[in-house]
Parts: structure tokens; C-alpha cells; sequence
């Protein structure tokens, strides 16, 4: 698979096999993604690669906080300025809807957060930390070491799928910290930053045909000098 390829593959997974991925694997990918460019290449990124009894343990730390508020390190919007909610709102309604989830259906509603904070069951999962002393300086945020993960992220995503594999950047992921912090042992010095579910897609679930769209070029892109 070229990079074109690899690029108009990825896609995000709610949906995967239970099998696990070789450590092997996951190792070669996160090793490779190493390559991302970053700030002076500081590369203010760390890894918690995570499967087995202790994704379960996660999983389960996070249904029994699930009726509490989040508090991800890294803080949820509190607005969408336009065209972003519009963005925002367009992909919940596709996922509701291939999901067969009603606006006024609560108690599907709460089952698919609870799905997402289960990693869609997922077999593996890699959280993405950084330094929070890098991270908060003097009381104000730092964004770079956050773009740099990002960076880091893709790398992993893209790798992921050139392997056959799928995944999705989780917000979801990272709700309650203090429980990943507990079950890995994560010290208050790193910022989680993001959790990336990885696994063997399930191709048979609908979710999985989810093609999200993309504003198109000329929406986003003035050109100078040409
Ligand atoms: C930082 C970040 C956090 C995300 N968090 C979630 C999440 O918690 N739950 C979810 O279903 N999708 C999450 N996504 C996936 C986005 O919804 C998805 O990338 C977007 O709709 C575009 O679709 P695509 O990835 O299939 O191209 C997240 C993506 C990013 C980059």
C-alpha cells in the first residue's frame, strides 16, 4: 500500500475482532511513528501501549466512573464556533443513524458512550502522553507538545492501516484520567493526552462503512503567487 492508499484507507473503527495485535506489531508500528517531526524535535511524546487483563481493568475502572462528570488532562471545548459545530454535528447524526440510535432514544444514546468508553472493545489501545511540565507553563498552556503528539498520532494510525489494521483517536478514551493513571501507572508528571483503539476491524459492522466528509479544497485553501 502507497501512502495515497494508506491516507484514503484510514478511516475511524468503532467496531473490531477480539483478536489481539502482536506485540511485534505494535511495536514496529510505534517504533516507526518515532520518525514525526516535533518542536526542535523535542519529541515530547511517551507511550502507554496497552492489551490484555489490564485493558480490562481500564474498561472496567471507566464504567464504574461513567455517571461522573469527565475530566480528561487535556480539556473537552466548551464551543463550537461555526463551521465547526455544523462539522461536528454531521458525523454524530451519520453515526446515529447507521447505528439506528433516535434522537429521543436515551437509553441508546448512553449504551454507544458506554460503547465508546469501552474502546468499542478493542483489543489494544496506545495512549499518547506528554510532560506536563512542558505541557503548563507557569498556569498557561503550552499547545505545541499537544500538536507534536498529534503529529506522533497519525503516524500510528497511518502505520496501523498499512498493516490492515484499524483505529480511532479517542477523546472518549482519556475521560477519567485518575484511572488510567491508577491501573498504568501514570504519574502526575505526564499529561494523557489521547487513547488510540487499535484492532482488527470487524468489516461486517455497518459502523465500519462510515466515510466522513471533507470540506473541499477550495473551502480551505487561498493560493499565492501562483
Ligand atoms: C483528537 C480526536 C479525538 C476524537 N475522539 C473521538 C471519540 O471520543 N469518539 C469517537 O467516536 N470519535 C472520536 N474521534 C474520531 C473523529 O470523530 C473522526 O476522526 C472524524 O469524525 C473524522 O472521521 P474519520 O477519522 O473516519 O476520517 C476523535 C478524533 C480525534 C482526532
Amino acid at each position: 500500500m502507497d501512502i495515497v492508499e494508506v491516507i484514503s484507507q484510514r478511516r475511524s473503527i468503532r467496531a473490531f475482532k477480539p483478536n489481539p495485535v502482536p506485540q511485534k506489531v505494535l511495536k514496529e508500528i510505534v517504533e516507526l511513528a518515532l520518525r514525526a517531526p516535533s518542536w526542535a524535535n523535542t519529541q515530547p511524546w511517551e507511550f502507554a501501549i496497552v492489551g490484555g487483563k489490564k485493558l480490562e481493568e481500564v474498561r472496567e475502572g471507566f464504567m464504574a466512573r461513567s455517571s461522573d462528570i469527565p475530566n480528561p488532562d487535556v480539556p473537552i471545548p466548551k464551543e463550537f464556533p461555526e463551521p465547526f459545530n455544523t462539522r461536528r454535528r454531521a458525523v454524530g447524526a451519520s453515526v446515529f443513524e447507521i447505528k439506528g440510535i433516535g434522537r429521543e432514544d436515551k437509553e441508546k444514546r448512553v449504551a454507544w458512550t458506554l460503547a465508546g468508553l469501552r474502546l468499542f472493545e478493542a483489543p489494544n489501545a496506545i495512549y499518547v502522553l506528554t510532560s506536563r511540565s512542558f505541557y503548563l507553563q507557569a498556569g498557561s498552556v503550552n499547545v505545541w507538545p499537544i500538536f507534536d503528539c498529534g503529529c506522533v498520532a497519525e503516524n500510528i494510525m497511518l502505520l496501523a492501516t498499512k498493516h490492515g489494521l484499524g483505529t480511532i483517536a479517542q477523546i472518549a478514551a482519556v475521560m477519567y484520567p485518575d484511572v488510567l493513571r491508577k491501573v498504568l501507572e501514570i504519574p502526575d508528571s505526564k499529561i494523557i493526552v489521547l487513547g488510540i483503539a487499535i484492532g482488527y476491524p470487524d468489516w461486517d459492522e455497518p459502523i465500519n462503512q462510515l466515510h466522513t466528509e471533507r470540506a473541499s479544497l477550495d473551502e480551505v485553501a487561498r493560493w499565492y503567487g501562483f
